[in-house]
């Protein structure tokens, strides 16, 4: 790993990526990588050894390495198998919205993040004498050519901004649209829901060359020599946090495509050993787009479900589809004898399973397929050659599900039949609501009037991912942190309105600005921060948009929104759900007033405790916050905890309670007083230090 600030220096032109079955330089796995063979360090040493004039000296040394190298051998052998690649270090992070002051390291305006300078005096507070890192020559500038970084390990104290809501629901959750870099909300997301996350469904840049992400702030393009490493670099930052967001049960979706399915799924492997993983191919183009050799039609699901576990739901098939097939077993394994405890009676009246017998000796042999007396049907599993066979169904299943066999003559006999409403989801995924363009692009655009999303998922296969984990869990929480236009709320809004369901989903996704846009953004003296930069950014113009729209069924002019979905519900009808979109932001907290501070992290105290009621965005100067819709409470002032715990006592719906002390051992005694039914959680004083993220402790 090379030194940070120091990148152009020290990297060698080429990638490294490969697995470490085998040495990697000899075996490059990614055939881009071209590699030079280089020297080995044994080589150089030998050789460097041979310049030692004394002979015994020389001879010893050469001893020593030859054991090393012996060594070395033997620690490759044993290697495991992974993946390797070229790490490269986190992300630095442009922080706008802090003031600029000595001792900062900063950017200059729109410029990438491989040019940093120290700020190393203030002139008057206007002028900033700075000086490029690590050897350059000063320069004088104003604070507004520049803006505040932070590097790895650098702690940032993370706010969100309430930006806009919906409010259709009275007494659901909030649905949350996180405008941030991933990497950020996941470490501030770890704070208020690990191992709580049901279903993490993502769709992230597929890294195709065409610049269609940034690492560090500079897009990747197919001349980037490290782009496969920059790539799995940013995923296996996002995919270890991630995972630890995940309940026990909970499932991972990820959707990638041919450019990086190999490198992502040796990624996995690595990061998720005790998952078990699934691959489900999406035909989502149908008429194919050209690639090399053939006409790609199709992209990939990725699942990762703890192992040994059965947690995917089984799919509702389409009134077309639905289909009945008889109970009775024919063809292999289908005879008495091969499970006997499945060959009794089934009892039916009026049409209806009412009963189930006991599986006769083995020298009773019924003579008919069905017998009748005044009330009931009585049906055993025989053939119409008089072949005693079995049931398909074990008693159990008879008994639970008896309300989807139906009795039907067929052939002049009588014989029970399942109605098949479902089936299990198959690895592919072929049919025309899965179509990208119809129900992604031209979707998205609908909605927006116009703005258009590049590659948005399909709004039903999007759907049928939630479904499959989701079908039971009606309140499930589901996370999607590349969620571009936000396809995966929608989806889940829509299985909400079938179901009744109130699962809630949490949006995170970056305000990326086109370059194209930026560009011209740049002539006008716009850049990031700016209102008139940022309004262009894909959460601010599509994702916040397209999610309000489809909730209330109608833009903010007020036109209402067109057509209908698949089974039939009016786009214009909306949804009841509530949405709040929050813009994720940085403070420093020797910027922040004493008081504000607190403020500054209620919407984060609302988010953990469930995104329930209207958040209130103050706390008054009581000892305590109570809020009157959502159920927490905030013990302020800790010497009035007695009259606190009585004000508890007021309010049966409050599920998670902060305690402000800097006392661990004062935080667990008043815990011992309280309701052990309570989530608690003791809060600093200094509120800020509460979310501190980016520290090596929680990467
Ligand atoms: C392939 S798109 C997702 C599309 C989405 N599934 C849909 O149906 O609209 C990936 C999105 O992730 C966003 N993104 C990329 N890197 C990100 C990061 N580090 N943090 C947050 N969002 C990011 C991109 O701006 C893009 O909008």
């Amino acid at each position: 790993m090379t030194k940070w600030g120091n990148l152009a220096k020290k990297e060698v032109p080429t990638e490294l990526v490969g697995t470490n079955r085998q040495p990697l330089a000899k075996a490059p796995l990614h055939p881009e990588a071209g590699l030079r063979r280089k020297k080995s360090p044994i080589a150089k040493l030998e050789e460097l050894i041979k310049l030692i004039p004394d002979a015994e000296l020389r001879s010893l040394v050469l001893q020593e390495i030859a054991k090393v190298s012996q060594e070395v051998e033997k620690l490759k052998t044993n290697k495991k198998f992974g993946l390797v690649f070229e790490e490269h270090r986190p992300e630095i992070v442009q922080l706008p919205g802090l003031p600029i002051k000595a001792g900062v390291n900063a950017v200059k305006r729109g410029s990438k993040n491989d040019e940093i300078y120290k700020v190393i005096a203030a002139e008057n507070g206007s002028k900033f004498h700075i000086m490029r890192v690590p050897d350059g020559q000063e320069e004088i500038v104003s604070a507004k050519e520049l803006v505040i970084i932070k590097k790895f390990g650098e702690p940032i104290y993370p706010t969100l901004i309430p930006l806009d809501r919906v409010t259709r629901a009275q007494d659901k959750t909030y649905h949350t649209i996180i405008n941030a870099d991933n990497f950020h909300a996941l470490q501030l997301l770890l704070y208020c829901y690990e191992g709580q996350v049901d279903v993490i469904y993502i769709d992230p840049p597929y890294n195709t060359g065409a610049r269609d992400w940034k690492y560090n702030n500079n897009y990747v393009d197919k001349n980037d020599q490290y782009r496969h490493s920059k790539w799995l670099s940013m995923m296996k930052k996002r995919l270890l946090l991630a995972k630890r967001l995940l309940k026990p049960d909970g499932v991972m979706i990820c959707t990638i495509d041919e450019w990086e399915i190999f490198h992502l799924g040796c990624l996995m492997e690595e990061i998720f050993p005790n998952f078990d993983r699934t691959t489900i191919a999406i035909v989502h183009n149908d008429r194919g787009s050209k690639s090399n050799n053939f006409a790609s039609t199709h992209e990939y699901a990725i699942y990762l479900i703890p192992a040994n576990k059965s947690l995917i739901k089984k799919r509702k098939l389409e009134k077309e589809e639905q289909d009945e097939w008889k109970l009775r077993m024919w063809g292999a394994n289908s005879l008495r004898t091969d499970r006997k405890g499945m060959f009794h009676p089934i009892y039916v009246e009026d049409g209806r399973v009412v009963g189930v017998g006991e599986m006769p000796p083995d020298d009773f042999h019924p003579k008919e397929a069905v017998y009748q007396d005044d009330k009931q049907l009585v049906f055993w599993p025989i053939d119409g050659d008089g072949i005693e066979r079995r049931w398909r169904w074990k008693k159990a299943k008879i008994l639970t599900e008896g309300n989807r066999l139906s009795v039907k003559e067929v052939n002049n006999r009588l014989e029970l039949f399942i109605h098949g409403e479902e089936r299990y989801y198959k690895t592919t995924w072929y049919a025309s609501k899965y179509d990208a363009s119809t129900h992604g692009s031209r979707l998205v655009n609908n909605i927006l009037n116009g703005t258009k999303f590049p590659f948005p998922k399909s709004l039903y296969a999007v759907e049928d991912c939630i479904h499959s984990v989701c079908a039971n869990r009606r309140n499930a929480l589901i996370l999607d942190f590349f969620a571009g236009s936000g396809t995966a709320l929608h989806a889940t809004c829509l299985l909400n309105a079938k179901d009744n369901g109130n699962r809630r989903c949490i949006l995170v996704t970056n305000n990326e600005v086109s370059e194209q846009q930026a560009n011209q953004c740049k002539k006008y003296g716009q850049f990031p921060g700016d209102p008139e930069f940022e309004k262009h950014g894909i959460c601010e113009s599509v994702t916040w948009p397209r999610c309000k729209y489809v909730v209330n069924g109608k833009r903010d002019d007020s036109t209402e929104l067109s057509g209908t979905y698949m089974n039939g519900r009016q786009m214009k009808d909306g949804f009841e759900e509530n949405l709040e979109y929050f813009k994720l932001d940085f403070l420093d907290p020797n910027e922040v007033a004493y008081g504000e501070k607190f403020e500054a992290i209620l919407p984060i105290l609302w988010l953990m405790a469930g995104a329930q009621g209207e958040r209130e965005a103050s706390r008054g100067y009581a000892k305590w916050f109570i809020p009157k819709n959502s159920p927490y409470a905030v013990l302020i002032k800790e010497e009035h905890f007695a009259e606190f715990k009585r004000e508890l006592k007021k309010r049966q719906d409050i599920t998670h309670v902060f305690l402000v002390t800097d006392s661990e051992e004062a935080f667990r005694e008043m815990i011992a007083e309280l309701s052990s039914s309570l989530k608690t959680k003791m809060l600093y004083k200094s509120y800020l230090d509460n979310f501190r993220i980016n520290t090596e402790k929680n990467l």
